[in-house]
């Protein structure tokens, strides 16, 4: 008979053994949706490999994967009964629920479902070795982001995406208090959509309001990563699968992405 306990202890000894070839891990999360958190995991992943990092990126969203969407029509591929992530560039790959199931069907799945596909995603994959592995949450403090931890214990830390709207701030504070409950650390906040330039005279037009970054800044003693600007040419680029970093050479937002990225490093690094 098959012990469960057995299984179990091998499962972990799994995602120990692939994430020990791992050297950061790195998790973007947000109490609210929509805010652009995939887009910052998308963005900081192909960031990070331009520079010449190894990176994986891994969609945690299990009920909502848009990272498909955004890095194009990629396939994992099974080799020894494990599965091989998506090459998006040489040395930059992904996996998601999405590039698994047909689009447009919804995954039905509880809590304990949802575990173990996270376990599975962690240690039945060949991710090999990688300089950053970086963790696309779903909104909210669930079951995802509660796996996550509770599977790897302390990670390098977590980027906190919000806008700056004042209203968006209580939900960022849950998801701080969560990242602080789960004894992991805070590795700054990226503020998204924080202005958009008039296409006619340049000036920085902020439509959400601002200063919801900087009061969060203050209030957690943490880092401002960035302000990114809300592109009408970014949102078509996402739709068509091709990440900012990688298609809009030279302009504003590239320049924001990269600098994040590169804070993040010297955070992580330091
Ligand atoms: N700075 C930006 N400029 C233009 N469009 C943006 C920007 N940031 C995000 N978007 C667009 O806004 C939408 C929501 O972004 P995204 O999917 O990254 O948010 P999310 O927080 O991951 O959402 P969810 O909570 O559903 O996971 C997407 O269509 C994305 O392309
Ligand atoms: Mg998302």
């Amino acid at each position: 008979m098959v012990n469960p306990q057995f299984n179990l202890n091998n499962e972990q000894n799994k995602v120990k053994e692939k994430m020990s070839k791992v050297k950061h891990k790195i998790a973007v999360l947000s109490g609210k949706g929509g805010v652009g958190k995939t887009t910052v995991a998308v963005n900081l992943a192909t960031a990070l490999a331009e520079s010449g990092y190894k990176v994986g990126l891994l969609d945690l969203d299990i009920h909502g994967p848009n990272i498909v969407r955004m890095l194009g029509d990629k396939h994992p591929t099974v080799e020894d009964e494990e599965m091989v992530p998506a090459e998006i560039l040489p040395n930059l790959k992904a996996l998601s629920i999405g590039m698994l199931v047909e689009a447009g069907k919804a995954v039905i799945w509880r809590g304990p479902l949802k575990h173990s596909a996270i376990k599975q995603f962690l240690g039945d994959t060949k991710w090999g070795e990688l300089d950053y592995l970086i963790f696309d949450l779903p909104p909210g403090t669930g079951d995802e982001a509660l796996s996550l931890f509770q599977t790897l214990g302390k990670i390098d830390g977590v980027v906190i995406v919000t806008t700056p709207q004042k209203i968006s701030l209580d939900d960022v504070r849950r998801s701080i208090d969560f990242v602080h409950s789960m004894n992991q650390k805070l590795i700054g906040i990226v503020e998204n959509m924080s202005y958009v330039r008039c296409p006619k005279c340049g000036e920085k037009i902020e439509i959400f309001g601002n200063g919801g970054g900087e009061i969060l800044v203050k209030e957690y003693n943490t880092e401002l990563l960035g302000k990114i600007p809300l592109d009408p040419k970014a949102a078509q680029l996402a739709d068509e699968g091709k990440p900012i970093t990688l298609y809009l050479r030279e302009t504003e937002i590239e320049k924001v992405f990269r600098n994040i990225a590169e804070k993040v490093v010297q955070i992580v690094e330091k």
